[in-house]
């Protein structure tokens, strides 16, 4: 089986005008041009996708949405298509990141419909899933992320296609990380139900000091970093960690 190469991405969330994103494209873009070891992404918000395509261009930093919606196009007043995305320079889109299961009440059907308008449009679909900490204390951080990915992955996957994103909800922006052996439990649950080869990122907190720890586990093909990704020292000591 190939080897899964990794991947560090940059999840930028609601963050950064124009002269920010670009300064931080460009930071990326320039230390991306030394060696490293693993596939580099950035995900910006949809109004710098088109300025920071243009400052990552010839950097092999590849470029992703945030989010897409379900259809190809029509009356969907705010919302951007996959088929958008891939027009503006995209490869990748994340879908279900727990901030839009929980804040914008997308389930798991609706999860599946975004990463089948993904691959319908040519991306690689990362796809998000996570326990919530009250689920975690219960004892069913397995269950539930099983779950979520027997709803949330359409048929047909292949890991070209498909990137899976771990991403416990209570560890999300909080400096708080599950133990390397919760990770690695998880991971290898999620393992047993997707493609041979599927890439599995973790994310939730990853920042330069705990990144080698978490990358350095076998079942872990990379991380997805919010806060860290804002950075591009950060995102680059991440990066440097693979
Ligand atoms: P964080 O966010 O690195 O700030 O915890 C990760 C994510 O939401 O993808």
């Amino acid at each position: 089986m190939a080897e899964r190469k990794r991947l560090v991405a940059g999840n930028w969330k609601m963050n950064g005008g124009r002269a920010d994103g670009l300064a931080l494209a460009r930071g990326v873009a320039e230390r991306a041009r030394g060696p490293h070891r693993c596939d580099l992404l950035v995900c910006p918000p949809f109004t710098l996708l088109g300025a920071v395509g243009e400052a990552l261009a010839g950097s092999g930093v590849g470029l992703g949405g945030q989010d897409c919606h379900p259809a190809a196009s029509g009356a969907f007043t705010g919302c951007i298509s996959a088929e958008m995305l891939r027009d503006t320079g995209c490869s990748h889109v994340i879908v279900g990141h727990s901030e839009r299961r929980h804040t914008c009440s997308e389930t798991d059907a609706d999860v599946r419909a975004k990463a089948e308008a993904a691959w319908r449009a040519g991306l690689i679909a990362i796809i998000c899933v996570g326990e919530t900490h009250a689920e975690r204390e219960a004892g069913l951080a397995c269950e539930v992320v099983s779950a979520q990915i027997a709803g949330s992955i359409p048929d047909g996957a292949d890991a070209e296609r498909l990137i899976v994103a771990y991403e416990p909800v209570w560890a999300i922006g909080t400096g708080l990380t599950p133990t390397t052996a919760d990770i690695a439990e998880i991971h290898a649950a999620i393992r047993a139900l997707i493609p041979a080869g599927t890439r599995i990122l973790y994310g939730g907190s990853v920042n330069p000091k705990n990144a080698a720890e978490i990358l350095g586990l076998e079942e872990v093909d990379g991380a997805l970093v919010g806060g860290a990704s804002l950075k591009a020292d950060d995102f680059w000591a991440i990066a440097q960690a693979c």
